[in-house]
């Protein structure tokens, strides 16, 4: 896909959004009328790839963390954990993460590998330069998209409680050096 005739802005108070589809109605909605909200309460900063006349994909991003105590029966999670730098031989409870609040890519250039491109980029963006610590990217996946996050080397937590629609998913950035 070509990007050229693309530009990543961040949501600013000023910015105008142009129209957006990903055919999900509430992907929509936050971006059109939540995001500035989310921005001007420090919940959650949103960047927006867009052409001259639309959007063509948005992400929003919050800070989060993964507690050892919702996850620690899982044997997966065992295994992190193992890999894991330890302090006179005990764990920490939690470690830090961020989270992609949300994610959609316009239905007109969906299927060309923009998604795949954005989640690199968001994990290279938390492995350059970063002012804090952030070990993992989580995401409450729509059951319809974990697999587009598993081929994008994100992992399930199967102990952590999920609901109807979305499931946990992780994708540890130590695994990229
Ligand atoms: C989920 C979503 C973000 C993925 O974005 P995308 O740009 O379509 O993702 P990609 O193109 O990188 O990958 C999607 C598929 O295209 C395939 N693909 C990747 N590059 C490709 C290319 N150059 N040519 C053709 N297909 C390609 C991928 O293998 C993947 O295949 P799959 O359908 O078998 O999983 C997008 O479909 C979307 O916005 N959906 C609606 C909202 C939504 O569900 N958001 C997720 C919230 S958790």
């Amino acid at each position: 896909m070509d990007l050229s005739d693309f530009r990543l802005i961040r949501l600013a108070p000023e910015t105008q959004i142009k129209p957006f589809n990903c055919g999900d109605q509430d992907l929509n909605e936050f971006l059109l009328q939540d995001a500035r909200n989310y921005l001007n309460e420090l919940l959650a900063v949103t960047y927006i790839i867009e052409s001259d006349t639309e959007t063509i994909a948005f992400f929003s991003l919050l800070n989060d963390k993964i507690s050892l105590q919702e996850i620690c029966s899982n044997n997966q999670w065992k295994k992190i954990q193992g890999r894991l730098h330890r302090r006179k031989g005990k764990p920490s409870k939690s470690y830090p993460a961020m989270k992609i609040g949300r994610l959609g890519v316009s239905d007109s250039v969906q299927n060309q590998g923009l998604g795949g491109m954005i989640l690199d980029f968001i994990k290279n963006l938390f492995i350059s330069n970063n002012r804090t610590g952030c070990k993992f990217i989580t995401v409450d996946a729509y059951n319809r998209s974990t697999k587009f996050y598993e081929k994008n080397g994100f992992n399930f937590f199967p102990a952590k409680e999920s609901d109807n629609h979305t499931k946990m998913m992780y994708f540890d950035l130590v695994t990229l050096f």
